[in-house]
């Protein structure tokens, strides 16, 4: 099983969004895919079942050591696609101190994830490098970091860039597969221009191909927290799921199975 970290110190700029769609994408391609909610907030399965809030979840898991993957494991309508929630323990302590403390669960559970078949794991973590997100990105495989597309966006690259060594210091074994550039702004010279500016500044292995634009029906999903794909009109957003997926199987190679 690959287990893929969608992380970033900032907050709001498309890590959930990206972490629902992308696990859309892998598990359409016919992939037995999982979607993790590692974020307290609990926001991946706010509507992709009624009573995500109220089921057990990750969180639980790493407090309660007597719980097992299995029970947390929430399907969905699309057979190859199934989730697990942030959890009722999510009001965990994020603090700092926690880092290491969770390691062996994380590890645990992704050890028996993998024992039940799945081929990919999409974690999806709350914003910061800190805590439990440092554990899952030193138990993962990959990680990858949006970004939003926006002239402020330039002002957080050496932040970003810092990020990304912190993350292979946790981790030497861990594939960065990049920045994904989000919310464009297609018709707006601005933002064309940012995300040109970011490539310009960025190493250019760390900037991924796909972007992914503004479109509002990005949070006519999240309001329902659903992928995009799913809903009328989200035709199109599928296509570019499905490239930022065939992307990052071609960062895999040999790290993910055909
Ligand atoms: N491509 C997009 N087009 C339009 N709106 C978007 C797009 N991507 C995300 N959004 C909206 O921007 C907001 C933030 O996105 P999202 O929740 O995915 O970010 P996040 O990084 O997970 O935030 P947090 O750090 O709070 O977890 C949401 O309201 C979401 O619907
Ligand atoms: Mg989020």
């Amino acid at each position: 099983m690959i287990t893929i970290a969608i992380s970033s110190q900032k907050g709001g700029v498309g890590k959930t969004t990206v972490a629902i769609n992308l696990a859309h994408s892998f598990a359409r391609s016919g992939r037995r895919t999982l979607l993790v909610d590692a974020d307290p907030q609990g926001s991946v399965g706010l509507s992709l079942t009624r009573q995500s809030r109220l089921l057990a979840g990750f969180y639980d898991l790493i407090q309660d050591p007597t719980l097992s993957a299995e029970e947390l494991i929430v399907p969905t309508r699309l057979e190859t696609l199934s989730l697990v929630p942030a959890g009722q323990g999510s009001a965990y302590e994020l603090g700092g101190g926690s880092m290491g403390v969770s390691l062996h669960r994380v590890r645990g559970f992704l050890r028996d994830l993998d024992a039940k078949g799945f081929e990919v794991c999409i974690i999806d973590t709350a914003a910061g490098l800190f805590g439990v997100t440092a554990d899952v990105l030193t138990a993962a495989n990959a990680v990858m970091i949006p970004q939003q597309a926006e002239p402020l966006g330039i002002r957080s690259v050496p932040k970003m860039l810092e990020a990304l060594t912190r993350m292979r210091i946790v981790n030497p074994h861990l594939t960065v597969l990049g920045v994904v550039l989000t919310m464009m702004q297609v018709n707006l010279p601005e933002s064309r221009d940012t995300v040109q500016a970011l490539r310009n500044i960025l190493p250019h292995e760390l900037v991924l191909h796909t972007v992914i634009p503004r479109d509002d029906l990005f949070i006519k999903a999240s309001a329902r927290g659903l992928p995009v794909g799913v809903m009328d009109a989200g035709a199109l957003t599928l296509g570019i799921f499905d490239k930022l997926r065939l992307e990052v199987e071609r960062k895999l190679v040999g790290v993910i199975a055909g």
